[in-house]
């Protein structure tokens, strides 16, 4: 078979190692039906989901139910990574390398975050347990003080845009130095999650030219809005870790396009309109993401660099969203490019057609519907550049669009467990 691109760039399909797919137990926020869906019409291929769901994702057996939950729901192939309870971190002991080969960590509590490791013993036994074990560390890293001090919050609604400029950074910069002392005294291998702040990205560049085994992720999120965006609609850009100032979004910029950060992660994590509308300290944090995070960040990048060439902005993308996502991950037997021997995933991409999210089919040749079950985006509004015109699967179309019509392909995405390929049986 053929494709006949029309021109268009071909690129890898994406790795997104950062979603919060809501399944099983906030299905009301998100189902994987939708995610995926939203997932394939940003690119995205393959998915690693973050294990704060209600009951939170811990064990190995747990990853294999899970799997079979999935089965014939994910137009995306999917990974998870686990989780771990500030009680009693020894299951981590018992996980074998092929249900998971990476563990998120909250040194932090809020809503959607029930596995907090807050006592600092504990936090050691993670991290010498993770080291001894082979896992990665993933560190959702800001203070736990910061939520402490929303939750005390009595101001009014009107003022929280107020409190959420002022929220401490402090917090987060804090807690990374933090994980950087256990860094050292365990040689844990850790990626932190959302970096927010100048100062998180200054320390974790410092440390990795030392030699630590340390590694950092940007959101789309934290490139596209400041805390300005807090001012103007409130708690619905409540997000952890928090918007922040002009000279941050620049600083990571500059990570980005050094090479500094080492994956885009979306942090898709949707709540529905109406929790994102109630009062400040109630409204849960976080923003949709998986199916703007490609156009987003590339439409930064032509924004910030307009006559830097094209094929040189899809680079630097294609290596954050899919090789070095897939080797941190133990994809890069199988995904993460387009060279032989790999699943055949791949995107067609439009580097120039501007385009609008807008309500769905029917509203305009130049617009697309949100998929997320959630119904709504931080980005509406907005005029993208760049637009995923095809999205393939292991050789399949799972995504079509054309003008405002969307097609979608059959939901028999796979759980990529960590065997090497030579271990799968052929398809
Ligand atoms: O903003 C956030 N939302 N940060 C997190 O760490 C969790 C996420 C969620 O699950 O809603
Ligand atoms: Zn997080
Ligand atoms: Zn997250």
């Amino acid at each position: 078979r053929t494709l006949d691109g029309g021109g268009r760039h071909l690129l890898p399909g994406l790795i997104d190692s950062h979603v919060h797919f809501r399944t099983p137990g906030l299905t009301h926020k998100e189902d994987w039906a939708h995610a995926s869906r939203a997932a394939v019409a940003g690119g995205v291929t393959t998915v690693i989901d973050m294990p704060n769901t209600v009951p939170p994702l811990r064990t190995g057996e747990e990853a294999h139910r899970k799997a079979e939950l999935l089965t014939g729901t994910s137009l995306v192939d999917y990974r998870f990574h686990l989780g771990v309870s500030g009680e009693d971190p020894s299951p981590l002991r018992a996980v074998g390398p092929r249900e998971a080969t990476s563990v998120k960590v909250f040194l932090a509590g809020h809503h959607t975050a029930p596995d907090v490791v807050r006592d600092p013993a504990q936090l050691e036994k993670v991290f010498r347990t993770a080291a001894e074990s082979g896992l990665r560390l993933l560190l959702h890293a800001e203070d736990d003080g910061v939520f402490g001090l929303l939750d005390e919050w009595r101001g009014e609604p009107s003022g929280y845009a107020e409190y959420e400029r002022h929220r401490p950074r402090s917090g987060a910069i804090v807690a990374v130095a933090r994980v950087l002392e256990l860094v050292r005294r365990h040689g844990t291998t850790v990626h932190v999650l959302h970096a927010s702040t100048a100062e998180e990205a200054d320390l974790l560049t410092a440390a990795a030219h030392a030699g630590l085994p340390v590694t950092f992720e940007v959101t789309p999120h934290h490139l596209s809005f400041t805390a300005a965006e807090t001012c103007r609609v409130g708690a619905r850009a409540r997000l952890s870790p928090a918007l922040r100032q002009q000279a941050d979004q620049e600083r990571l910029w500059r990570a980005v396009r050094t090479g500094q950060v080492a994956t885009l992660g979306s942090d898709h994590a949707p709540h529905t309109r109406e929790e994102k509308l109630r009062t400040p300290a109630q409204a849960p944090p976080g923003l949709p993401g998986v199916q703007e995070m490609l156009t987003a960040v590339h439409t930064g990048l032509r924004r910030r660099a307009p006559f830097e060439p094209p094929d040189a902005q899809l680079s630097l993308l294609v290596r954050l969203l899919a090789e070095r996502p897939a080797e941190l991950f133990g994809l890069d037997e199988r995904k993460g490019g387009l060279r032989p021997g790999l699943d055949a995933d791949f995107v067609l991409f439009d580097a120039d057609e501007r385009w609008m999210l807008g309500p769905g089919p029917g509203s305009g040749p130049g617009s697309s519907a949100i998929h997320s079950k959630c119904g709504w985006s931080a980005y509406e509004g907005w005029t993208m550049t760049g637009r995923v015109l095809h999205t393939v699967r292991c050789g399949e179309t799972v995504y079509r669009c054309e003008g405002d019509q969307a097609e979608f392909g059959e939901p028999d995405g796979r759980w990529l467990d960590a065997r090497r390929p030579t271990d799968v049986e052929p398809r």
